[in-house]
């Protein structure tokens, strides 16, 4: 593929509102290889011990199906996805939209059908360090067509010129790695539908949403995350959601990590 030209009615919309849906930077022999490298990567739990795969609607017990499983850095377990196209694409749209160097990160999230349950509404910022000056975006792809049914993007425009709003662990579970925002105004909601390997765009404090899966088919969908260098800030933020959380995720990679580095 071509790289692709970002336009300046792109870029624009982004600025204005925080969000702007791309064409395909993924063609169907890529999307087909990536929906297998994806499913396995599912399928024999890769990261599960390292705590980079998690059920990010639930409690994560062993025992329960995860509704909403995502894979934090997924090319790490399948360094091949490095090698492919979209993510050349990916990193190309990210510089004409941040206009500048950009360093990046990628995670997977998985609605199985369904039981897929819905990404309640959030800013990605309200994950990150209080500590930080942030100027970033999440490139969002479809491995399969995705709509509304299925879970699609949807977004709240212009919501990206507000600061990060307080957030609360989805439904006040501390033992859940997902947030949602406490309040917001519903008003001006845009869903997005958008086919296989084309992408949506938004912004770090861009408020956003995907429903439930209530198809038949998998909604597998790959993120790449983008970044002008961070800055500190003067004054860290109380970002207090993040205290109370208590994670069987967070437990795995503290363990995992004390396993490796005491020899
Ligand atoms: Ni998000």
């Amino acid at each position: 593929m071509e790289p692709m030209q970002v336009s300046n009615e792109q870029l624009e919309f982004f600025r204005d509102n925080g969000y702007v849906v791309l064409d395909p930077i993924a063609g169907q022999e890529e999307l087909e290889t990536l929906r297998r490298i994806y499913d396995e990567l599912f399928a024999r739990r890769a990261g599960r011990e390292q705590g980079a795969q998690f059920d990010l609607a639930g409690a994560d017990e062993e025992d329960a199906e995860a509704t909403l499983p995502q894979i934090l850095g997924p090319a790490r377990f399948a360094p091949e996805l490095n090698d492919m196209e979209f993510k050349k694409m990916g990193a190309s749209c990210a510089r004409q939209l941040l206009g500048g160097t950009v360093e990046g990160g990628d995670h997977a999230i998985l609605k199985p059908p369904f039981i897929g349950s819905d990404t309640p509404w959030h800013q990605d910022e309200a994950y990150w360090n209080p500590s930080l000056i942030y100027s970033s975006l999440s490139i969002w792809m479809p491995l399969q067509d995705a709509t509304v049914e299925s879970g699609c993007m949807q977004f709240v425009p212009g919501s990206h010129r507000q600061g990060v709003l307080p957030h609360h662990p989805i439904n006040n579970d501390p033992r859940v790695h997902g947030l949602e925002v406490d309040n917001f105004n519903q008003e001006a909601v845009v869903a997005c539908p958008i086919p296989a390997g084309a992408v949506t765009v938004h912004h770090c404090r861009t408020l956003h949403y995907a429903g439930p899966n209530l198809t038949a088919e998998p909604r597998r969908a790959y993120i790449q995350t983008f970044g002008l260098p961070t800055q500190t800030r003067d004054k860290p933020r109380d970002f207090y959601w993040q205290q109370i959380q208590q994670t069987a995720r967070q437990s795995r990679a503290e363990e995992f990590e004390r396993k490796t580095t005491d020899g």
